[in-house]
């Protein structure tokens, strides 16, 4: 999969050499472009910004850079390829698992991460009109960052750990948050039996040392359900747990 941010902090994107990704990225699995879009301005102060037609608070991002930055991304690929562009904001709609999994299906992705009160609503048109490129706002949430590069971090981390042979065990994403609708199970390592630094011993539940593995599917299938109608009773109605499961939980 290909990846490009644009962005006027392109030093915020340097996590993405770490970890699972950044070894993904030198396994040749993802290929990571980021570029700075005031490359894409022509004033001696390379000027992103202007103030509001209208008035208002703070600054909008001029169209002209963002125009240019998205030809020069395109122009970059293979003669024909496009790739879905994905705005960060909190005007977006929201991101989850299942748009996780959508993105990871895509062969070419592009961010372009705003700033300040966010980006002239023209650019959106020149990207669907002029350049043909699907254009969506996409927001982690119901809160409000200074940009948009700390979202792109979360949704490449996301997207990019579905990618085949970016997780070494493919096992392990099968069973977590949000996969099936459900919120993982509580997990536990050795000791069996560890007493905290203030003298308190505290047990590991003793199903998980039975062996019996049908007892701890159930075991944790229950956990499950208990800590969803606990954290995220939201969830509970969509998820995949039966009627009769949920008849339990006071929703
Ligand atoms: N940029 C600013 N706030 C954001 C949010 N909640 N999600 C994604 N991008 C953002």
């Amino acid at each position: 999969m290909r990846i490009d941010v644009v962005s006027i902090f392109p030093e915020y994107l340097a996590p993405l050499d770490l970890s699972l990704i950044g070894k993904a990225r030198r396994d040749g699995l993802l290929d990571v472009r980021v570029h700075q879009l005031r490359d894409f301005t022509h004033d001696r102060h390379q000027t992103v910004d202007d103030t509001p037609y209208g008035g208002g608070a703070g600054m909008v991002m001029k169209p002209q850079p963002w125009a240019e930055a998205l030809d020069a991304v395109v122009a970059s690929g293979d003669a024909g390829a496009r790739p879905r562009v994905i705005v960060p904001g909190p005007g977006g709609m929201p991101f989850t698992q299942a748009l996780a999994r959508e993105l990871a299906e895509e062969p070419w992705l592009a961010f372009a991460c705003g700033r300040y009160e966010g980006i002239d609503e023209r650019v959106y048109g020149y990207a669907a009109d002029d350049l043909g490129l699907r254009v969506d706002v996409v927001s982690l949430g119901d809160y409000v960052l200074n940009g948009g590069e700390v979202a792109v971090l979360a949704i490449t981390e996301a997207v990019a750990r579905l990618l085949p042979g970016v997780i070494g065990n493919a096992e392990s994403l099968v069973e977590e948050s949000h996969e099936d609708g459900l919120l993982e199970y509580p997990v536990f390592t050795k000791p069996a039996s560890w007493t905290s630094p203030t003298g308190t011993t505290r047990d590991v539940p003793p199903v998980l040392l039975s062996g019996d593995h049908g007892a701890i599917a159930r075991w944790r299938h229950q956990q499950r359900l208990e800590r969803t109608a606990a954290r995220r009773p939201d969830l509970l109605h969509s998820s995949q747990a039966a009627d009769g499961e949920l008849a339990a939980y006071d929703l």
